[in-house]
């Protein structure tokens, strides 16, 4: 198969990652949740006892990135998920992480899921997806994920969460969440992952086979 990149953006819980993996699968691609980066930036400042709008501190910890800080198990918690936004902000920050991201894509292609893959990181990205779902969808995907990992919230709580995230992620000067001119949009607020897959790989064999 034809080394390609695949681009996925969109807002949180919107099914990027479910649906970036199974594209991985798919069609033999390695898969980069480019989300995981910022999140062990901000994990990395928090242990540091730092602010996450410290730009010095948060651009330190991005430029000292190791592999094996994406692998910690403590990425995913209602702390890191603002920290993360925090930390996304500051331009310093997103520009250590781009040779990264780029060369993750090499040799073989990729699949990639962000918020700026179709926009920022791969402007000329073989296949771009955006993709949406209605705020109280979202938020009930996302409580439903926390109450199955044993976390005590509320539906209303995740809600205001990820509204306040992706208000900033919208709103922020540097790469803000939006979709490329020629990215493809799917809305999931109706569509579950078998039928988004669905949806995703036929834009995806559509592009092949136009090579
Ligand atoms: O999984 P979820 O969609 O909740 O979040 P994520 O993809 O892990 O991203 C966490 C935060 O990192 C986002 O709220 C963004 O602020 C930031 N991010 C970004 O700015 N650019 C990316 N390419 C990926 C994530
Ligand atoms: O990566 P992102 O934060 O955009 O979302 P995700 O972690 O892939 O998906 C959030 C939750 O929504 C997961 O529990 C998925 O199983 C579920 N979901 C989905 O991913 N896609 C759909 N079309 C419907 C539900």
């Amino acid at each position: 198969m034809k080394s390609i990149v695949i681009a996925i953006d969109g807002p949180a819980a919107s099914g990027k990652g479910t649906l970036a993996r199974r594209l991985a699968g798919a069609f033999n691609l390695p898969y980069l949740d480019t989300g995981l980066l910022y999140r062990a930036v901000a994990r990395r400042v928090l242990d540091h006892g730092a602010d996450p709008a410290d730009a010095e501190a948060a651009t330190e910890q991005a430029r000292t990135l190791n592999r094996v800080d994406l692998e910690r198990d403590d990425l995913r918690t209602k702390e890191v998920d603002l920290a993360a936004s925090a930390v996304a902000s500051i331009a310093p920050v997103r520009a250590a992480l781009l040779d990264f991201q780029r060369d993750f894509a090499q040799v073989s292609g990729a699949v990639l899921d962000g918020r700026d893959i179709g926009t920022i990181v791969f402007p000329k990205a073989d296949v771009k997806l955006f993709i949406t779902a209605s705020l109280d969808v979202r938020a009930e995907r996302r409580f439903a994920e926390r109450k199955a990992q044993g976390v005590a919230t509320t539906l209303e709580a995740v809600r205001a969460d990820l509204a306040a995230r992706d208000e900033a992620d919208r709103t922020r000067a540097a790469a803000p969440l939006r979709p490329a001119r020629d990215a493809h949009r799917l809305d999931t607020s109706t569509l579950d992952a078998d039928h988004a897959f669905a949806a995703a790989a036929a834009l995806v064999n559509q592009a092949l086979s136009k090579g």
